[in-house]
């Protein structure tokens, strides 16, 4: 598989809900149509732009610029950046400036951010009036593989992440890979995190292009819209067949139970940022299959060969600080995942490409398993 040259033109990917339906648009520099996209979706709408302060930055005065040359009238909210924005206190910040900016239906909300935006101005837009329509614009690489696409909006709870929410899709996601040039490389290499993750869940092929054509990716080249474009169409056929997780969008989570037990234990600070944590729980997910008989142990071998080669962490041990012990990461896993019959649900792998949902996964295999894993370190 090799990434088509770059044409110019912006790559497009449907999202087949119905009357939900709407199209990610990927493309090098997509921002300048921005105003002239919005205006053919809803004309004559207004608009407010939600955004962190890190991201106003650098591309809020563009993205008010093109609003306003297509004749598009802006408010600008400004947030705190980071994962402390997704509480009750930025929402109702968020909820009452888009009122007073005189929002209304037919109008539209644009999150320009990471996931943390993404996530919060969409669960404001579902709340709204009972639902406003919003644009996704995604800023981190995280968001625009992931997070913009699918229609998951929410804000975290004193009793953990993302309890607090609905599925509310956008209308359109813009993601203008551009804007990822002033991405630190350290949230982009977490980001790549989740592109990889794509590859060992369900495609093989890609997997093997990544290997071969990551640097391109992490430098801007083409291989990025490519790489963008493949992990869309993954996630829009995933959600298009299982919008709400009732079954098969679970494969989404493969590393998560692992890494979000990773990700509690260290407070969800920067010592290890979501990416990482998956990037060691995909690798902690293929080592458990591999020591089950499930897959072979080369094939575990190459997946975490490749997310080490990026730079991201495949052992515990390269957690920096204190992790917690066995005893607390078998808690944050159960509260995670919800045991049913005193069984855990894992996203396992029979090879590189293979995942699937195994929800019979004994407790006392995955304590052994994380004991000797934390004997490594
Ligand atoms: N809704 C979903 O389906 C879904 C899926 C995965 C993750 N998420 C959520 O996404 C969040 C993580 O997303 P994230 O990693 O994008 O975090 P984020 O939004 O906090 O962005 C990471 C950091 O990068 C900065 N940043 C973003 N774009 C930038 C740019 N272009 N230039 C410079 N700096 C930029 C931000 O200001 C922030 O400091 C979590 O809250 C997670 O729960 C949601
Ligand atoms: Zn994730």
């Amino acid at each position: 598989m090799t990434a088509p040259l770059r044409s110019g033109e912006p790559i497009v990917v449907p999202v087949a809900l119905g009357t939900r339906g709407y199209d990610i648009v990927i493309g090098r520099g997509l921002m300048a149509s921005l105003g002239e996209r919005v205006k053919a979706l809803r004309p004559g709408a207004k608009t407010a732009i939600v955004t962190d302060e890190n991201v106003a930055k650098h591309h809020l005065a563009a993205a008010e610029a093109v609003l306003k040359s297509a004749g598009i009238e802006s408010a600008r909210i400004v947030v705190p950046q980071g994962e402390g924005s997704k509480n009750y206190a930025t929402f109702e910040i968020v909820c009452e400036a888009i009122i007073a900016a005189r929002i209304e239906r037919g109008d539209l909300v644009v999150a320009l951010g990471g996931g943390v935006i993404g996530d919060l101005a969409g669960f404001a837009s579902a709340s709204v009036r009972r639902g406003l329509d919003f644009v996704q614009v995604p800023t981190s690489l995280l968001a625009q593989v992931d997070s913009s696409v699918g229609g998951k909006t929410g804000i975290n709870s004193r009793h953990g992440k993302n309890l607090v929410g609905a599925f509310h899709q956008p209308v359109l996601v813009i993601a203008d890979t551009a804007l990822l040039d002033t991405l630190s490389k350290r949230e982009f290499r977490a980001g790549y995190a989740e592109v990889a993750k794509y590859g060992l869940l369900g495609d093989a092929a890609f997997f093997t292009w990544l290997e071969a054509n990551w640097q391109d990716i992490f430098s801007g080249g083409p291989a990025r819209e490519h790489a963008i474009a493949v992990c869309c169409r993954a996630k829009a056929a995933i959600v298009a067949r299982d919008e709400r997780e009732t079954g098969e969008r679970a494969l989404l989570n493969l590393g998560h139970t692992f890494g979000h037990a990773l990700e509690a234990g260290a407070g969800f600070s920067d010592r290890l940022l979501h990416g990482e944590a998956v990037a060691l729980g995909m690798a902690l997910a293929f080592e458990f299959s591999a020591r089950n008989g499930l897959t072979s142990k080369s094939e575990a071998a190459r997946a975490c060969a490749h997310l080490a080669a990026v730079g991201l962490p495949t052992h515990v041990r390269q957690v920096p600080g204190s992790v917690p012990g066995v005893d607390a990461l078998m808690d944050l896993i159960a509260q995670d995942k919800k045991v049913k019959r005193g069984k855990l649900t894992f996203i396992l792998v029979c090879g590189i490409g293979q995942a699937f949902i195994e929800d019979n996964v004994d407790p006392a295999e995955v304590r052994a398993f994380l004991s000797d894993k934390l004997a490594e370190r």
